[in-house]
This record gives structure tokens, sequence and C-alpha cells, in this order.
């Protein structure tokens, strides 16, 4: 006997999401029945929808969305991604006349508020946001629009609780939880490219230093340069903010058909096969040279103070710079090694500055003999991987402030939605707020770009730690 055993489910759309949605919820024992835009596609969806199932489930169709939602008690619509193939889809559930039925969208960016207005009553209307694919992923966005009245809030989350998912609970904001908080990730790391650096190093960072399974550039190909365009877009669009506006280089390679994966070729080149694992970016070099006595200094900024007492340390040893501050482009002392250490449980992991432009020789004896592993970066602010966790601590604090999410959830989000090993607030906490600042301030100086306008709740709470 499910959890759902009783609740019935008309689903609509038969696409990946749609197929996906109506197996976790056979599986949870509910009465599901499925519907596409006409008999033949709701045939070709079903037996789809059959054949993947493992294990089988029982689903019936229905032969309209009328039929479908008649003695229904939850509705969940995972049709094109269209504001009007939707609205004409909610336009025929309410002619249904079922007055009790709960409307639930799995849209990845339009506002539930105006979905629920043009059901025509948004008390009922409730975001439901699966991940892909709905049977593997354990996290459920619940969005809750303006006027989405509270008792369907907490249905759905019951619903989603029977599923045995984990919902978040998200306000109608553009991109919600997951995709907003990633939006500097994808951001930087382009930026990252037309800076310089290869999409290897800077994948080869992210996952070596933050232990996500995917790096950020291959995370864009997987899901296609234009889909990303679009949301990029939309968040401009909405929120007004010139922080969130496209990398020019991603508009240039969705013109050239250059989307990502499922087009051959993206940041990576697909049509030769399996592209270069990022990890090949990975270097260790042969033969240490250091003898273990390096002298590590540890900077998050670059002041005359900090310059100083690296002068004076090297003046009669093997010193290097451990930092981000993107001062020391400018005021590393001769002979000096730039680096920046990540710990990531028991591994140490290194970006080590390699600079020929800028002259600095790569430190990368010193990165073995402090057992790292590293990977060469340019004398970018903020270098790769703090650059890219603050941005993204920013924006989760960002969400937060506005009301969008609580902190808990956005975590919760980004661990199970993402596999982050840690939620961006988690990071704060262990980072601290004051070095995050720090990171971000210095990216503002270095940049001049409102992309790194820190949100005042981590000016606030880096003054409040600096108090207390
Ligand atoms: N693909 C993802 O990774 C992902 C993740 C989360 C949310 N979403 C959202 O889920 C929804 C569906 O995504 P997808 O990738 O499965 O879409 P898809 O475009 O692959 O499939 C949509 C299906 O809906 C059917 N359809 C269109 N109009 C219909 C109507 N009036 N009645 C019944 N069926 C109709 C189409 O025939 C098609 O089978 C979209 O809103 C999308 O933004 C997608």
């Amino acid at each position: 006997m499910g959890e759902l055993s009783g609740l019935r489910v008309a689903v609509a759309g038969l696409g990946p999401m749609g197929r996906g949605i109506a197996r976790v919820f056979a599986e949870a024992g509910a009465q599901v029945s499925v519907v596409d835009v006409d008999a033949a596609a709701t045939a070709r969806g079903y037996e789809t929808l059959l054949a993947e199932a493992d294990p089988p489930v029982t689903v019936s169709t229905a032969a309209s969305v009328t039929e479908a939602v008649r003695d229904a008690d939850l509705f969940v619509e995972a049709v094109v991604e269209r504001f009007d193939a939707k609205l004409a889809l909610l336009a025929e559930v309410r002619a249904a006349g079922n007055e009790t039925l709960v409307v639930a969208s799995n849209t990845s960016s339009l506002s539930i508020g105006e979905l629920g207005v043009a059901f025509g009553d948004p008390a009922r209307v409730v975001g439901l946001h699966f991940f892909n694919p709905p049977t593997k992923m354990r996290l459920v966005e619940i969005i809750r629009g303006a006027r989405t009245d509270p008792e369907v809030v907490e249905r759905a989350r019951a619903w989603v609780a029977g599923l045995g998912k984990t919902a978040v609970l998200c306000a109608d904001s553009p991109n919600f939880i997951v995709n907003r908080v990633c939006r500097p990730l994808y951001y930087e790391s382009q930026l990252l490219v037309t800076q310089g650096m290869t999409p290897e190093v800077v994948d080869a960072a992210v996952k070596g230093a933050l232990g996500h399974r995917m790096g950020p550039l291959e995370l864009l190909d997987f899901t296609g340069l234009h889909t990303h365009l679009g949301s990029s877009e939309t968040a401009l669009r909405e929120f007004g903010d010139p922080r969130y506006r496209p990398i020019p280089l991603t508009r240039q390679l969705v013109r050239a058909g250059t989307t990502g994966r499922a087009a051959g070729r993206g940041y990576y080149d697909y049509a030769a096969g399996k592209p270069r694992q990022a990890q090949a970016a990975v270097t260790r070099s042969p033969e240490s040279a250091a003898d273990g006595q390096v002298h590590v200094y540890r900077a998050v900024d670059c002041t005359p103070a900090d310059v100083a007492a690296v002068r004076e340390l090297a003046a009669d040893r093997r010193v290097v710079v451990d930092s981000s501050a993107g001062g020391w482009v400018e005021h590393l002392p001769p002979g000096v090694g730039w680096l920046r250490l990540h710990r990531h449980g028991e591994q140490t992991f290194a970006e080590v500055v390699a600079d020929e432009v800028a002259g600095i020789a790569p430190a990368f004896d010193a990165a073995d003999a402090l057992g790292a592993t590293s990977v060469p970066v340019l004398a970018l602010p903020g270098l790769v991987v703090d650059r890219l966790a603050h941005t993204m601590v920013n924006e989760a604090l960002t969400l937060v402030e506005e009301g969008t999410a609580a902190a808990a959830d956005v975590d919760l989000a980004l661990r199970l939605g993402m596999n982050h090993p840690v939620g961006p607030l988690e990071y704060l906490r262990d980072t601290g707020p004051v070095e995050v600042l720090a990171g971000l301030r210095a990216l503002l100086t270095g940049f001049g770009d409102p992309r790194y306008r820190p949100a005042q709740l981590l000016v606030r709470q880096a003054a409040g730690s600096r108090r207390g």
C-alpha cells in the first residue's frame, strides 16, 4: 500500500518530465491518469512510460484533459514550456468544473501567480517543480504564488512527502531556488573563459576544490546553452538588474548553433567522441623541488602590511602566498609563489597561479610539498574557486534577504538538486561573512561590474561578526 493510495492524480504532457512525474505518483500508490495533446500522442507517451517504468507501474490514459481532471484531486501539468500552451490547457481544466481540484505546474520559468490568474482561481494553483529525472531526483521545489491558498501549499507538501521526496518552499520568483543560486556559477565560469582560462581548468578547479560532480561548463553543455541564455534573459528582464545580463560568448555560441552536448559542440567538442576529461587539467609536478620547508602566508587581502610581511619572510626562506586577492598580481614580491589552497574532505587542492603575461611562475613544487593536487590558473581577481563560491553565496543571501526562500531550504535545495556537498549558506558559515565580503569587494574593485555588488545582508552579517 503506497503512501498516496486513494489520491487521484491527472498528469498532462508526456514528455520526459510528465512521464517521470506520473511514474513517481503511481509508485507511491496514487491512481494516475495521463493525457497528451491528442489520442495518438497520449498512446505514444503511455507506451514510452510503460517501457521506461522499472518497477512496472499502473497508470491509465484519458481521452481528454476534461475527462482526466473530472474526478481528480490533483492535476499536474508538464506540457511544453510556453505560456500560451499552458494558458489554453488551464482554460480547459477550469471548464471541466472540478471546483476542489488542486492545479500544479511543473514550469521552470513561468510565474505561478500569472498562471493562477489565467486559470481563474489563483488560490488553487501551486508550482511543483520536479527535477530531471523525476524518478531519481529527490528534490521538489514548491512554488507558492502570491495568492496560492496556504492550505494548498500544505497539501502539496504532504503529497511530496508521500512521494518520498524532499520539498523546499519558494516564493514565486524567477528561476526559483536552484537555478537562481547557480546563476553566478554559470556566468562566472563563462567569463573566466572570455578572460583567457580554458574550460578544462575551470571545471577541474570547481570539481577539485568544491566537490561538485560536474564542472559548470560541462553542466552548461549538458543543459544546453540556449536554455541557459533563455533563463538569463528572463532573470535580467524580471529583476531589472544588470548582474543577470547574459555573457556575450553565450550568445555567440548559441547563434553559431554550438549549444552544447546535444548539438555535438559547446564549450567542449563532442563530435570527436568523448571530450577531454576536465580532470586532465589537474597537474602534479613529477619531482618535488621543495623540501617540505615551504612557508605558507595566508592572506584574505593584499594590504601593504601583508606585502611587507611576505617580503620579510621571503628574505631567508621559500614563501608562497595563499590568497585569491587580485592585488597580488601587482604586489607579489620576486621569488614568492602564489597559490590558493582549498581543503575538501581529506584532500588538499591548490589553484596555482601560472601567468606568463603577468610574469608569475607557477609554484607547483610548493603545492606538491603541501600534498596538494593542483590546477594552473591565471592571475585574475578571486582566481577561479573563490570567485565562483563567493558570488554563489551572495546570490543565495540575496534570495534569503528578499524572502524568496529560507536559508535552510536554500542549502537543502542545492545539496539535493545539484549534489553540492555543502549548501551556499553552510559554506558561508564555514568561511565567515568577513572573508566572503572581502572577496566580493575585491571582485567589484577588480572588474567594476555590478555582478559583484554584495547583498546588504552580507554586509550586515560581516559587521555583526566583527562586533561580536
Ligand atoms: N526537461 C527538464 O529538465 C525540466 C526540468 C524541470 C521542469 N521542466 C518543465 O516541465 C515541463 C515539461 O518538460 P519536458 O521537458 O517534459 O517537455 P517536452 O516539451 O519534452 O514535452 C511536453 C509534452 O507536452 C505535450 N503537450 C503539449 N501541449 C499539451 C496539451 N495542451 N495537453 C497535453 N499535452 C500537451 C507535448 O505533446 C509533449 O509530449 C515544462 O514546463 C518544462 O519547463 C523541465
